[in-house]
C-alpha cells in the first residue's frame, strides 16, 4: 500500500461562493493540510445531481465558483491535486464494482437518507442514485486509498459506511484497501448576520470574496445584543453577534477593548459594525483580491483542474488496476 499513510482526500460539494462558515469550517484546515499530506481536494458534481437532478443548471457555474474561491483561500495546485469527480470516470466504475458487495439495508440505514429525504421533502429523492450517495463517497475515498479524511461531524456515519465496505471487501478479494478514518478538526462556530449557524440555506451568509461594499452593508445588519436598546445602554459582549466576529477577526488588544468600551456604553453599536466591517475587509483583502485576479484570468481554474485530473487518474488507474485483478475482471492481456 504505497504511502498510504500520508494521503488526506476530500470532496466538497459544488455549493457556489464560499462563505465565511465554509471557511472557517473546512476551507482553511484544508489549505493547512496540504503542507503536511500528499492531498487530494477534488470538487463532487455527480453527487449534486443525487440531489439536484432535476435542474442541474447550477452546478457548472457552482463548481466553478467554488474551486476559484478554494484557490483564492489559499489552496495551492502546486502543493494538493484539485479537480473534478465526473473527470475520473473511476469514480463511477469503482461506485458500480462497490454496489455488487453493498448489502441494501448497509445504505438504508445510513441516518443521513432518511434525515435528508425529510429535509428536503420538496424534492423526490426516493432514487437509487441518492440511496446510493454514500457509496459513491466512498468509492471517491477508497479509489485514492486516502488514509484520512477531513469532514465535518455530520459525515461520520458516511466514514463509517466506508470502513464497513472497505472490511467486506478486503474480506472476499483480499486487503487491497486501507480503512479510511475521519480526520475531525476543531473549528470555530461561525454564525450568521442573525445569529443562527451560518449557512446557505438560512440566507445569512457572508462571503468570503465579498468586496467592500458588500461587507459593510452585511455587518451593518448584523444583531447585537438585544436587551442594549439605547446608545447609553451598556451591552454585553458575550450574547452579541458582532462579537464573535471580532474573535475571528480582531487582534487581542482591539478584542479587549471592545469588550470594555461596550460594557461601558463607550462604544455604540453602529460604530462598532464600521470598525468591525473594515477589520474584516482589511483581513479578506488578499483572498479578495486573489479572486479578483482569478476573473480576469478564469483559465487559471481550467489549467488547475486539467492538471489535478491527470494527477488523479494516474493514482485511480493503478488502484482500478488492483480491483479488477482481485476481483477477476476482465484480462491483464488485454491492457
Ligand atoms: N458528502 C460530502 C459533503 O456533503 C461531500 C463528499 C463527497 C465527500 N465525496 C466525498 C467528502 C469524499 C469526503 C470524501 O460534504
Amino acid at each position: 500500500m504505497n504511502s498510504s499513510s500520508q494521503i488526506v482526500l476530500s470532496g466538497l460539494r459544488p455549493t457556489g461562493r464560499v462563505h465565511l462558515g465554509n471557511y472557517f469550517g473546512a476551507v482553511r484546515n484544508w489549505v493547512e493540510l496540504q503542507d503536511r499530506y500528499r492531498c487530494y481536494y477534488f470538487v463532487a458534481d455527480w453527487h449534486a445531481l443525487t440531489s439536484d437532478y432535476a435542474d442541474p443548471s447550477k452546478v457548472r457555474q457552482a463548481t466553478f465558483d467554488a474551486v476559484a474561491d478554494y484557490l483564492a483561500a489559499g489552496m495551492d495546485p502546486e502543493k494538493a491535486t484539485v479537480f473534478l469527480q465526473s473527470d475520473v470516470k473511476e469514480h463511477a466504475e469503482l461506485h458500480l464494482l462497490l454496489s455488487m458487495v453493498t448489502p441494501l439495508p448497509w445504505l438504508e440505514r445510513v441516518p443521513t437518507f432518511k434525515d435528508q429525504q425529510a429535509q428536503l421533502e420538496d424534492k423526490d429523492l426516493n432514487t437509487y442514485g441518492f440511496l446510493g450517495y454514500p457509496l459513491l463517497q466512498t468509492a471517491d475515498i477508497i479509489l485514492y486509498r486516502a488514509a484520512y479524511v477531513p469532514v465535518g461531524e455530520d459525515q461520520a456515519s458516511h466514514l463509517e459506511l466506508s470502513r464497513e465496505i472497505v472490511r467486506r471487501f478486503n474480506n472476499f478479494y483480499g486487503p487491497v484497501f486501507p480503512e479510511p478514518q475521519p480526520l475531525f478538526t476543531a473549528t470555530p462556530k461561525v454564525p450568521g448576520l442573525d445569529g443562527r449557524k451560518m449557512s446557505k440555506s438560512y440566507g445569512n451568509t457572508i462571503g468570503l470574496t465579498a468586496s467592500a461594499d458588500e461587507i459593510r452593508a452585511l455587518v451593518s445588519t448584523m444583531f447585537t445584543d438585544p436587551n442594549r436598546v439605547r446608545r447609553s445602554d451598556p451591552g454585553n459582549p458575550d450574547i452579541c453577534n458582532l462579537f464573535q466576529f471580532h474573535k475571528l477577526f480582531s487582534d487581542d488588544a482591539t478584542i479587549a477593548r471592545v469588550d470594555h468600551e461596550c460594557r461601558t456604553a463607550q462604544i455604540g453599536c453602529v460604530q462598532d459594525k464600521r470598525l468591525l466591517a473594515d477589520i474584516i475587509i482589511e483581513k479578506l483583502r488578499p483572498i479578495r483580491e486573489r479572486r479578483e485576479e482569478i476573473d480576469r484570468n478564469p483559465s487559471i481554474v481550467w489549467d488547475t483542474l486539467r492538471e489535478g485530473g491527470k494527477r488523479a487518474r494516474e493514482r485511480a488507474g493503478e488502484t482500478m488496476a488492483s480491483v479488477r485483478d482481485a476481483m477477476k475482471i476482465g484480462f491483464p492481456e488485454l491492457r
